[in-house]
């Protein structure tokens, strides 16, 4: 177990699981000053009008689509990586938007999502045992005690990283690339020819036509020429977030200004954890992920620490059950939480609670079991009278073999190939687009 280190607050001391052990806290201090001092990734006004958007979605006028990859990478974080993660975006956006007739926020698990909580604080191969990789942040996957000691000056890096994804998100969402005209174009050649890529074609010249038919007409064409999409990503690293977190010059509040949408994982997500705490003070709109251990007490507890304004937006649940105990393990929740007043946004991370271990060792997911998580997901809240607000999902633009099954029929002896992700498995291309065609279906039928 990693040490827990004590964060001093008002009179209380509270703990904060998952930091890194940094060997040097003089340096840990420098860069903390460093990051004190540069400018913010986000503007707080931002930060609200996705606030505004989220309370639509807990009051089902508006779907949620998040989605990246679990771990954000250094290296990975290329002008191609980037552009292909968000063109398969805008694709599961436009399917939904346009299969459901919903309006659609776009957030990303990108531009800060690079640091991430373990189960074990070491890892041991053949006889060798090292700390674990906690996301380049904190250390280096190479399997070297130089790689994986804890170095703070990786926190620069997450913070020039994240500046230069926005840059390109920002570029992208805004200069062209969204534009829905467009739409064609998001489309990755290697599953032109195949099932939800056919279909998406079908589904793409239908959206030409109806806008070539609304231009006709002379409906402003503003709309449909770019998008908002919004960055998030687990706040885990409280000494980055802290260093990140400015007062507001319009209202003089504290916004955590290293992302849009900041979220507490299951890990640790403690009332009395100093995560909980963090998030509490500042005003983004913040989310907190809910396993299939979560009780109605805690539930209620978190929207009484998270959510005291009863301000729709500002809190978001994301459950994580796995696909065998959703049908059980949320409806208490649910209820519980909209009997209490409460408006939240109810969201499903169909990933997090069905990863298993093939026979080769590598981590994966079914296909099948995360579709069954998001069917239930929508009985529980077609059965309560309440609102599936939308879906939290690992995914990248490639064509990576990091989860089984789906029309492509990857199998698990298919996963070395290209088994890519540097922490979790993420559904790829095709079986994203087949995700988004499926949960359209079940919006539609809501
Ligand atoms: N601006 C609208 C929206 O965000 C329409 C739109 C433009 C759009 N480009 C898009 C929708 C790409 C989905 C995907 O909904
Ligand atoms: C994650 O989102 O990558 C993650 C670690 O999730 P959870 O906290 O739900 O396990
Ligand atoms: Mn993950």
């Amino acid at each position: 177990m990693v040490p827990l280190r004590p964060y001093a607050c008002g009179v209380t001391v509270l703990r904060a699981e998952q930091q890194p052990e940094w060997p040097d806290q003089a340096a840990l201090q420098d860069v903390v000053a460093r990051l004190r001092l540069l400018p913010p990734l986000v503007f707080a006004g931002e930060c609200d009008q996705l606030k505004e958007r989220l309370g639509a979605v807990a009051r089902g006028e508006a779907f949620l689509l998040q989605g990246g990859d679990c771990a954000e990478t250094f290296a990975d974080s290329t002008a191609d990586s980037i552009r292909d993660k968000l063109k398969t975006l805008l694709q599961m956006a436009v399917v939904l938007t346009y299969g459901a007739r919903v309006p659609v926020v776009k957030v990303g698990r990108i531009a800060g999502q690079f640091a991430k909580p373990r189960s074990s604080a070491i890892e041991t191969r053949d006889g060798v045992t090292l700390p674990s990789y906690r996301g380049d942040a904190v250390n280096g996957q190479e399997f070297t005690a130089e790689a994986r000691r804890h170095d703070p000056e990786r926190l620069l890096r997450v913070y020039n990283t994240s500046a230069a994804t926005l840059n390109l998100v920002r570029a992208f969402t805004q200069g062209g690339l969204a534009d829905l005209r467009e739409v064609h174009a998001w489309n990755q050649g290697f599953v032109r020819g195949a099932g939800a890529g056919q279909r998406y074609e079908a589904m793409a010249s239908d959206i030409d036509r109806a806008m070539a038919f609304m231009l006709a007409c002379g409906v402003n064409p503003d709309a449909l020429r770019a998008v908002d999409l919004y960055s998030s990503h687990e706040a885990l690293l409280l000494d980055y977030e802290r260093a990140l977190t400015r007062i507001d010059s319009r209202t003089g509040l504290p916004y955590d200004v290293s992302g849009h949408l900041l979220w507490v994982g299951e890990r640790t997500r403690a009332l009395d954890g100093a995560h909980i705490e963090f998030a509490a003070s500042v005003r983004n709109p913040v989310a907190v992920k809910l396993g299939p251990a979560t009780t109605s007490e805690e539930a209620l507890a978190l929207v009484d620490r998270l959510d005291p304004d009863g301000e729709p937006g500002r809190l978001t649940f994301v459950s994580r059950m796995g696909a065998e105990r959703v049908r059980d393990a949320l409806p208490p929740l649910v209820d519980k939480v909209t009997a209490s007043g409460a408006v939240v946004a109810w969201v499903c991370d169909p990933m997090h609670g069905n990863t298993y271990e093939a026979p080769d060792g590598l981590k994966t997911r079914r296909f099948n079991d995360v579709i069954e998580e998001v069917q239930g997901f929508f009985e529980v809240h077609r059965d309560l009278g309440t609102c599936p607000g939308g879906i939290h999902m690992e995914l990248t633009g490639d064509d990576v073999t990091e989860c089984i099954g789906g029309s492509g029929g990857l199998v698990e002896s298919d996963l070395p190939m290209r088994y890519q992700t540097a922490c979790d498995p993420r559904l790829n291309h095709q079986q994203s687009l087949e995700l988004a065609f499926l949960v359209a279906e079940m919006l539609a039928a809501r």
